[in-house]
């Protein structure tokens, strides 16, 4: 991966979208098809959630669970593996269509929606008890306060929505320098000019070549909550940890616990963040 320009100039925003979702509809049969994702035998059973998620989210069973983003749907129907009754939205065709696939072996009542998650509520109806979404999903969206919305739009009340997402702090480094060394280059705050970032494979599989831009929004821990609490949603937690889900940095090495961490001899720092956010009840006084 080259390192991030701004974008040039003023663009229409829905060209970023558009070359965004080009992308991902060319990123995402590849990752189906890696030992990564291992969907064959992730078809055969057991859930991939990771033990901490599903500890701060708590018990799925008999709830409606609406996932945004999410892919090819493993972690949707590793949901519903814990008993979840699962609707997941994706703006990929390919994304969409890899999961109803997976889902006709695993869960035939699990619902998968394409659509831009800005403008979901134009294509999905109804309420859900937990709103979900993880690891990659807040820099691909210009307007957090619209996401907010989408999301406080869906969440019933009493009920909550969950992010697991990379801190915005570790997306400061600079992650061309391969001495395990923390330089700080871009940015902490976000701008309403994306960033470009050249990229020559996909993370998950480095040895294909699919060159491409793909443009990223910055968005501060400042910026999520804050918009979170301007649609209404009331802060439960808020988690920061120091490792991450993915090699963020190149002399990052992954645990036994699936976390990538830094090497000793670096100071710890946020490279994670989980947030639980709750959408009071209705008043009945009013
Ligand atoms: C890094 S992946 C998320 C990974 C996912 N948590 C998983 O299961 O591995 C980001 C996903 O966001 C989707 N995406 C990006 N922008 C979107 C948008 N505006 N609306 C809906 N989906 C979007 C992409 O198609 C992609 O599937």
């Amino acid at each position: 991966m080259k390192p991030a320009t701004a974008a040039g100039g003023p663009r229409d925003p829905q060209a970023y979208l558009r070359n965004n979702r080009e992308l991902w509809e060319r990123w995402t049969p590849l990752k189906a098809a890696s030992a990564q994702y291992d969907l064959e035998g992730f078809r055969s059973g057991g859930s991939r959630m990771r033990a901490l998620e599903r500890t701060e989210v708590g018990e799925v069973r008999g709830r409606s669970l609406l996932h945004l983003q999410c892919h090819v749907g493993v972690d949707t129907l590793s949901w519903a593996r814990l008993g979840a009754r699962v609707t997941g939205v994706d703006f990929s065709a390919e994304g969409v269509a890899a999961a109803r696939s997976l889902a006709a072996d695993i869960d035939p009542s699990a619902i998968f929606v394409e659509a831009d998650v800005l403008t979901l509520p134009d294509h999905l109806d109804g309420v859900f008890d937990i709103v979900y979404t993880s690891h990659g999903v807040l820099g691909w969206l210009p307007d957090l306060c619209r996401w907010a919305e989408v999301v406080a739009h869906f969440t019933a009340p009493g009920g909550f929505v969950y992010v697991f997402e990379g801190h915005p702090a570790g997306w400061m480094l600079d992650n061309q320098v391969q001495a395990p060394e923390l330089r700080p280059r871009y940015s902490y705050f976000g701008e309403p000019e994306p960033l470009a970032y050249e990229y020559r494979s996909p993370i998950a599989v480095p040895d294909q070549q699919v060159p491409g831009v793909e443009y990223v929004w910055g968005h501060s821990l400042g910026d999520v909550v804050s918009a979170l609490a301007a649609a209404g949603m009331r802060m439960d937690f808020l988690h920061e940890w120091p490792f991450a889900a993915w090699r963020l940095l190149p002399f990052m090495t992954q645990d036994a616990d699936g976390w990538w961490r830094l090497p000793d001899g670096l100071p710890d720092m946020p490279l994670s963040f989980s947030l639980r956010a709750s959408k009071p009840c209705a008043d009945p006084s009013t």
